[in-house]
């Protein structure tokens, strides 16, 4: 059962005037997979994400994840879905900056109420290991580099074992030597760990190294 499937997918917007940015998208992404989307810069990525992560449920079509149909749930349901089973990564890295790194990550696993206050902490940390950042646990988020922060935000989007972790342009404002970090990263939990991931980009040279890539134009996957 694929993790997540859309089918034929169409999303207009109607101001100023009528457009339609999605025009019958239709994805299967298996576990494991590590997909690039590619697309040109404003052309509809954060539009499609924002539908594939159910924040948007203006849309015709059907989108299913982990098997169940996301339509004619409630928000708070979808809610749910987000917190538990998909993991964000975003140009970026909307960390709260009057919170320290490991609070930042820890707040969606508090928020899922799946673990107690100390597991969360402790799986946290093992997070931060995981991504070599466990010694700026306790900095302030805005004490950090913009690299770092990316790093954070990983940790933050894997704090709950997400099923899929979808990126929009997760390296859109880094460096070279970052941007590489991030794909490294990304790769890693990949290979070693089987984490399903579906990044948005416009980065080509990103999307070489990725699986599989998917490219869209016009609103269209393209064959
Ligand atoms: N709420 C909205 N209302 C009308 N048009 C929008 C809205 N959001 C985005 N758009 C338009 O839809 C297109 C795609 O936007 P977006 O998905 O943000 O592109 P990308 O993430 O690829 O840069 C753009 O032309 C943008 O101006
Ligand atoms: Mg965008």
């Amino acid at each position: 059962m694929p993790v997540l499937q859309t089918s034929h997918i169409i999303k207009y917007f109607n101001d100023p005037v009528r457009v339609k940015v999605l025009d019958e998208v239709n994805l299967s992404v298996d576990r494991g997979e590590f997909i690039a989307v590619i697309w040109k810069s404003g052309c509809g990525k954060s539009t499609l994400l924002y539908i594939l992560s159910t924040m948007d449920t203006d849309y015709e079509g059907g989108l299913r994840i982990d098997g169940e149909l996301m339509r004619g749930k409630s928000e708070g349901e979808l809610a749910r879905v987000r917190n538990e089973k998909i993991g964000f990564v975003f140009q970026f890295h909307y960390l709260l900056n009057e919170f320290s790194v490991l609070k930042n990550v820890m707040l969606p696993g508090l928020k899922l109420q799946r673990y107690g206050k100390e597991e969360v902490e402790h799986r946290a940390m093992e997070r931060l290991r995981q991504l070599d950042i466990d010694h700026l646990a306790l900095k302030l988020a805005n004490q950090l580099s913009g690299g770092e922060k990316q790093r954070v935000a990983i940790a933050r989007a894997l704090i709950n074992d997400p099923l899929i972790i979808m990126g929009d342009e997760p390296t859109g404002n880094l460096d070279k030597r970052n941007s590489d970090l991030v794909f490294d990263i990304f790769k890693q939990l990949s290979e070693e760990f089987r984490q399903t991931l579906l990044i948005v980009t416009h980065d080509m040279a990103f999307a070489q190294n990725t699986h599989r890539i998917i490219q869209m134009q016009d609103g269209r996957i393209l064959v």
